[in-house]
Parts: structure tokens; C-alpha cells; sequence
């Protein structure tokens, strides 16, 4: 390996210095020194990736035979990879910690050694008693998996030379270390070089590697985003603790589309896949209880329909409170100002609590009609109509906007079985499927709710 030298860098300016201050001389910043490798390698040797060296190649003649993909078992988590891992690709695995980032490489890495050959998976943090005892808890585990328990990362990269593993796994890269850098592992500097070894590796060998990133607790990856940049593909793999409901998204993919999402269940034996999320989402509704309807929101390409529900409850104090779960709170609020000040309820002296079921966070407007809709429904206690789903954003005015992707929602609405829809009026009905499922047009919260509350009778 060529020698290296390490030097710091400070992030704010770009000063190099040659032993960390905490105070940069040249812009006065505090604590923004970065320990660096400084490559001594020759001009001659440095290349992308690794590889040999590169000479510009027409487009038309370059091969993209390359990118033929591993297929996976896991539809769910093969969709969001954009259709298979690609060989020689870098992905970062990143989420809370026991959200169940380690138990779904595990089955990754159990059905790619069944099928496509030698899977390595590195762990920093667990032995490998302990990772024995999760595989049979999975009931995984076949002849071609290889475990190391390791830390020290140019160990790692020679055993990946030598075994050549179609894939390989790092749980985690906070753990991982080289010796060149005198930081500690886990530090902006060492992620990011450990990243860096890895992705040359990746593109040399042709060996696909996922890395476990856990995520600090402002929610970006330790090492501020440093990761992302060095990744080719960012998976983040989300859900509630209490819930057993994952969503695997990605957010970054230089081989296929982004915001694609996979939905899983954590089961005693592992994560499950889930076919059709919006069903299991609605499962336990109540068709007849006041404060609850049901929205269509889209996670990527794919619409989910989930239940909003909403309580509102005299308050005891003086100051009422409003609570979100799974809902932007500020969109709460303005819709509870919408219907206090446009349709005239008086929710001055409610507490409003809000949730979306499943452990599922909404961050789209197009639920605002749900939520307006099952704030008023348990204002006045009427139920609403049980097959009827809502699409729309609320404006200040209390007017209706329309939202995109339509007709997908619509369909998958259909699909579920419900009857009507309430869309707002601006929608161009040309493109909706209408054999499929009655179109129920409103221009404002006020028209939509007449439409949706039923009269008791
Ligand atoms: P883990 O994969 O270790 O999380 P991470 O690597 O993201 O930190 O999973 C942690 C939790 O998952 C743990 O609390 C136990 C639970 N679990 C199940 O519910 N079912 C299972 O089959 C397994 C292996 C774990
Ligand atoms: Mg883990």
C-alpha cells in the first residue's frame, strides 16, 4: 500500500494544518479541523477506483454488461435497488439503532449465499456467537456464508480479496478503523476513509458491499452526510419502534429511481415482506367510529392508503393542545385554524390529538383532507362514510388543491374496494378511472365535509 502522511483540514475554510487546533487560524472557527489522508502515491498510479487507467471511450462503446443484477428473493427490498443488486456497488444501510438493519442483511445475506455464491458479513459489534444465534433465530445460515468478527478495515478489505464474496456486508462502518488515521473509529475522518477503501475496492473486485451506517441523533449519519457522497446507493430503513411496520426507502441510487419504498413487518422470525401494505394498514379500522377516514398518499411511486384518525376533547386548561402522530404538526395546526376561521367549528377549547395508524409518517399535503375531515368527524361525532377515501390539500382559504399523481391513488383505492372518492374540483376528470370508482368533487373543507360526514339519522 503507498505510504501516507495524515494532515487536518478545516471543513469551514479548506486550511491545512499539520496537528489539529481546535481554533482555525485563518477563519477563527472553532472545532472544524478533519484528520485527512494525504495520499503520497505518484501522479502516475492515481486513478478512479482503482482501476486501470481510464481513456476516453465513446459512450456507445461502453459495455453495460456490468450491471448485470443479482436477483433477489426479497422483492420488496430488490424494488427499491432499483431490480437486483448490482455488482461492484456500494450501498449504505442506515437507520436507528435496532430498527432491524442487522436482521434484514442477514436474509440478504443468507439468500444470496444460497443462490448466487460466498457472502461475507463483517461484524464490529457483535460476536459471532451472537450473530449465530440471530441466524437461527431466522433459520438462516447455509454453507456459504462467512463470518469475521473485525474491526481493523485493511483486514477486512485482504479477506474480501482473497474470499472473493459476491457480497459483502460491514455491520457496521462506525466500527470499522484503519490504522493510517491516529482518530478514533466512529470520527467523520475515519467513516469517510474507511468508505472511500471500500468503494475502490467495490469497483476493482466486482464484489457488491452494503454498509450499516447507524444514524446519529440529529439523523444524519455520523459524519455529517459524508457518507452519502462516497455511497452509490442510500438505503434508510424506518418505522416505529412500538410498530412492527418497516419501510425500506431509498434516497439516493446511482442505478435505478429513488423514493422507491419496500414495506416489512418484524416478525419473531425475522422481517416479513409485506404484498400489500395499504390492506395491512387498514385492517383494524373501525369503519363506524367518528374521527377517522382514510387518505391516499404516495411513498415514491407507490400509493398507500392510511387511516388518519383524530380525537378532539374539551381541554382542561386554559391553552389547548394540539398533538401530531405521524403528521407535520405546523399542517395541524393550519388546518385547525382552516376550520375554525372557514367552516365555523369551534375547536378553540379542544385539545386535538391526531394520528396516522401503522406507525407511518405522512409528510405529503395531500392527507390535509383526511385530517381536516376526521378533526370535524369527531368534532360532531358523525362518522364518516365508510367508503370514501379522501385526496386533497387544504388551502388558507379553505379551498381544495388538487395534488399529483391521481390517477395512481385513485386505483389503488379502487383496488381495496372503496366506492367514492373525494377529490378536489380542480381535478380534470378525463384522466380519472372512472369505471372503476365514483369521482366525488368538492371545491372547499366546507363542501368536502357535508359530503363526507353522514347524517345520524
Ligand atoms: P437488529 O437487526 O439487531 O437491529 P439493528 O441492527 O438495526 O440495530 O434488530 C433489533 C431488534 O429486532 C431487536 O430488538 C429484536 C428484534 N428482532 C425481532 O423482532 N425478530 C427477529 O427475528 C430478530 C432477529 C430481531
Ligand atoms: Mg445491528
Amino acid at each position: 500500500m503507498a505510504k501516507t502522511r495524515t494532515q487536518f483540514v478545516c471543513q469551514q475554510c479548506g486550511s491545512v494544518q499539520l496537528k489539529w487546533m481546535g481554533r482555525c487560524p485563518d477563519c477563527n472557527e472553532w472545532n472544524t479541523f478533519v484528520e485527512v489522508i494525504e495520499p503520497q502515491a505518484s501522479k502516475k498510479d492515481r486513478t478512479a477506483f482503482g482501476g486501470p487507467r481510464a481513456v476516453p471511450t465513446r459512450l456507445s462503446d461502453v459495455k453495460t454488461d456490468r450491471l448485470d443484477r443479482i436477483p433477489m428473493a426479497m422483492q420488496e427490498f430488490s424494488r427499491v435497488l432499483g431490480g437486483g443488486i448490482v455488482p461492484g456497488c456500494l450501498v449504505l444501510v442506515s437507520g436507528d439503532p435496532g430498527i432491524g438493519k442487522s436482521t434484514l442483511l442477514m436474509q440478504v445475506a443468507t439468500q444470496i449465499a444460497d443462490t448466487h455464491g460466498p457472502v461475507l458479513y463483517v461484524s464490529g459489534e457483535e460476536s459471532a456467537q451472537q450473530i449465530k444465534m440471530r441466524a437461527e433465530r431466522l433459520g438462516t445460515g447455509g454453507d456459504q456464508l462467512y463470518l469475521l468478527t473485525e474491526t481493523d478495515l485493511d483486514e477486512v478489505l485482504i479477506h474480501i480479496e482473497n474470499l472473493k464474496p459476491r457480497l459483502a456486508i460491514i455491520d457496521s462502518i462506525q466500527t470499522m478503523q484503519v490504522d493510517d488515521l491516529t482518530s478514533a473509529a466512529g470520527s467523520i475522518s475515519q467513516v469517510r476513509e474507511c468508505a472511500a477503501r471500500l468503494q475502490s475496492l467495490a469497483k476493482s473486485t466486482g464484489a457488491s458491499i452494503f454498509l450499516v451506517g447507524h444514524v446519529t441523533k440529529s439523523g444524519s449519519i455520523a459524519g455529517p452526510k459524508v457518507l452519502e457522497h462516497i455511497v452509490d446507493t442510500v438505503l434508510y430503513l424506518e418505522g416505529d419502534r412500538f410498530h412492527s411496520y418497516r419501510l425500506l426507502r431509498s434516497t439516493k441510487n446511482r442505478f435505478g429511481a429513488t423514493d422507491e419504498v419496500g414495506v416489512f413487518e418484524m416478525r419473531g422470525n425475522g422481517m416479513v415482506e409485506v404484498a400489500n401494505p395499504s390492506e395491512a394498514f387498514l385492517a383494524e379500522r373501525l369503519p363506524t367510529a367518528s374521527g377517522s377516514s382514510i387518505a391516499v398518499t404516495m411513498e415514491g411511486t407507490r400509493p398507500l392508503l392510511v387511516e388518519v384518525q383524530a380525537l378532539c376533547s374539551t381541554s382542561a386548561f386554559g391553552l389547548p393542545r394540539r398533538t401530531a402522530n405521524g403528521l407535520d404538526i405546523n399542517r395541524l395546526l393550519l388546518i385547525s385554524a382552516v376550520l375554525s376561521k372557514r367552516v365555523g367549528l369551534k375547536l378553540g377549547d379542544q385539545d386535538i390529538f391526531a394520528n396516522v395508524i401503522g406507525g407511518l409518517h405522512i409528510g405529503e399535503p395531500a392527507a390535509d383532507l383526511a385530517t381536516a375531515c376526521s378533526i370535524a368527524s369527531s368534532m360532531r361525532d358523525l362518522p364518516v362514510a365508510a367508503d370514501l377515501v379522501m385526496i386533497g390539500e387544504v388551502g388558507l382559504s379553505g379551498e381544495l388543491r388538487t395534488v399529483g399523481q391521481l390517477p395512481a391513488r385513485l386505483n389503488e383505492a379502487a383496488k381495496l374496494g372503496f366506492r367514492r372518492a373525494l377529490v378536489p374540483r380542480t381535478y380534470r376528470l378525463q384522466d380519472a378511472p372512472s369505471d372503476k370508482i365514483e369521482i366525488v368533487m368538492a371545491r372547499s373543507v366546507g363542501e368536502a365535509l357535508a359530503i363526507a360526514l353522514m347524517k345520524s339519522s
